[in-house]
Formats: structure tokens, C-alpha cells, sequence
């Protein structure tokens, strides 16, 4: 299994997901929220089983959507379904978004939009910084960049507090932490990802700043999960 596939049944993940992480739906609403509605280019980083595609192309139905993900199980269950929801034209890519990042993969270079879910967290953080600086590089004037992803906690005491924040969340699932880890599969790191290397929502905006974001927010957090991003110029 890859870093990021979670479950080591695809066909568990939309449910799984929803079940492990609080407010699931809402956090990609934010980003979807946060696309311009003149939006029409978009590259998607980490796709996973095209839930994010979904909302955006609900949102902006007539744009391009470019699909990235490097497990062709993910790329072969998201295509399914977003033909199966009538985007016929959405197409997935299977590379890693960490060749992009490093110039060895090209994608195309002008995107309105960039938007990434629960997949960047997996690079370190010297991968991060050329992978934000890569996204604002293709991004055309005036373009945004939105990714959903956990947050590494700002002390101990956070850490408790994030942490607690999940486990009742799950519980109000009607299920356990235990329950949902016995269906997570053992990933390896693949390609550029590796286990979780979380960090801080301080760090990520910094990263933003250095890469070239002339104004960088966080129109969504709750606990140890935010939606952080920016806008060229
Ligand atoms: C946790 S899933 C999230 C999927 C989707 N964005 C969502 O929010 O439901 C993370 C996805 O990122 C993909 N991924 C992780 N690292 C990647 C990389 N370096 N290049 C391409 N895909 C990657 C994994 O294969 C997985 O499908």
C-alpha cells in the first residue's frame, strides 16, 4: 500500500474517512467554497477517490479538472465514479506530485486553481516548500492555492486536545479509533511520501510566504485539521 491510501480496501475509504476524521465533508465544502466561480483550470494534488473532485466539479461545472495520484487504485475508482456522476471529461494521472514538484513531470502551467486534500502532509518539509513553490509558479495571475491537511499540534497540550477532538468524533460515529484502525492497511513510503510528516499551520504559511503567495489564509480549521492556502499577487 501507498502513504495516503489509509484503508487496504479502496472500497472502504469514503465511509472509513468520514468515520476517522471530524468533518470531512465540511473541510472540502471550504475549499470548493473558496474556488472562484470563474475558476476553469484546476490541477487536484493527491486525489485519492475523488471526493474533492466531486464538490469542485459541482461547483464549477464546466472547468478542466487535472487529476494527480500515484496509486492506480485510487486514480481507477475515482474515474468510475466521477463518469458514473456524469464527468465524463475528468481525467486521472498516475505520477507523483513530488516529480512535479522537482520539474521531472510536467502537468501543463497555467491553472486558475490548485487544490490538494489529506496528500501533501506525506513530504517532508524541504519537499513542501518546492512543491508550494512549483504551485505558484503554474498558477495564473490572480490564481488560488487551497490544501486540507492535518496540522502538526503547536505543544503537548494541543496534541491532547486534537487527539480527543477525534476520538469523540468517532464515538459519535457510533464506532471506535480501534474499530477503524483494524481496516487501515501498512503503507511503505513510495515515491516522495513517506509516513505523516505533519507540520505546524505556522510553518505551512511561512512556506506559503516564502514560495510567493502575496496573501496567505485559513478559511477553515477545527482542532488538529485546517484548510490553509493563497492567492497569487
Ligand atoms: C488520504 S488520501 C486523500 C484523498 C482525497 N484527496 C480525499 O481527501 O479524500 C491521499 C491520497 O494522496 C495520494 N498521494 C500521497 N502522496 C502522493 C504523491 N507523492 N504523489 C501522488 N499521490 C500521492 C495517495 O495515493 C492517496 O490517494
Amino acid at each position: 500500500m501507498f502513504p495516503g491510501e489509509v484503508f487496504a480496501n479502496t472500497a472502504d475509504f469514503d465511509t472509513g474517512i468520514r468515520q476517522l476524521l471530524p468533518r470531512y465533508d465540511e473541510m472540502l465544502d471550504a475549499i470548493a467554497r473558496c474556488l472562484p466561480s470563474t475558476t476553469k483550470t484546476i490541477l487536484e494534488l493527491g486525489c485519492g477517490t475523488g471526493e474533492l473532485s466531486l464538490k469542485i466539479l459541482k461547483r464549477c461545472p464546466d472547468a478542466q479538472l487535472v487529476a494527480v495520484d500515484y496509486s492506480p487504485r485510487m486514480i481507477q475508482f475515482a474515474q468510475k465514479k466521477l463518469h458514473a456522476a456524469g464527468y465524463a471529461e475528468w481525467t486521472g494521472i498516475e505520477a507523483d506530485f513530488g516529480d512535479w514538484a522537482n520539474h521531472a513531470l510536467e502537468l501543463g502551467e497555467s491553472f486558475d486553481a490548485c487544490i490538494s486534500s489529506l496528500a501533501i502532509h506525506h513530504l517532508t518539509h524541504e519537499m513542501k516548500l518546492k512543491l508550494f513553490q512549483r504551485i505558484r509558479e503554474s498558477l495564473n495571475p490572480g490564481g488560488v492555492f487551497w490544501n486540507a491537511d492535518p496540522i502538526l499540534p503547536e505543544s503537548p497540550a494541543m496534541q491532547e486536545i486534537y487527539q480527543t477532538a477525534r476520538e469523540e468524533w468517532t464515538l459519535q460515529q457510533g464506532t471506535t479509533l480501534a474499530e477503524i484502525r483494524d481496516k487501515i492497511g501498512k503503507s511503505n513510503p513510495q515515491g516522495y511520501s513517506g509516513q505523516d510528516q505533519l507540520a505546524t499551520l505556522t510553518s505551512h504559511l511561512e512556506m506559503l510566504t516564502i514560495a510567493g503567495f502575496g496573501t496567505v489564509a485559513v478559511p477553515w480549521k477545527y482542532y488538529g485539521l485546517a484548510v490553509f492556502g493563497g492567492f497569487v499577487g
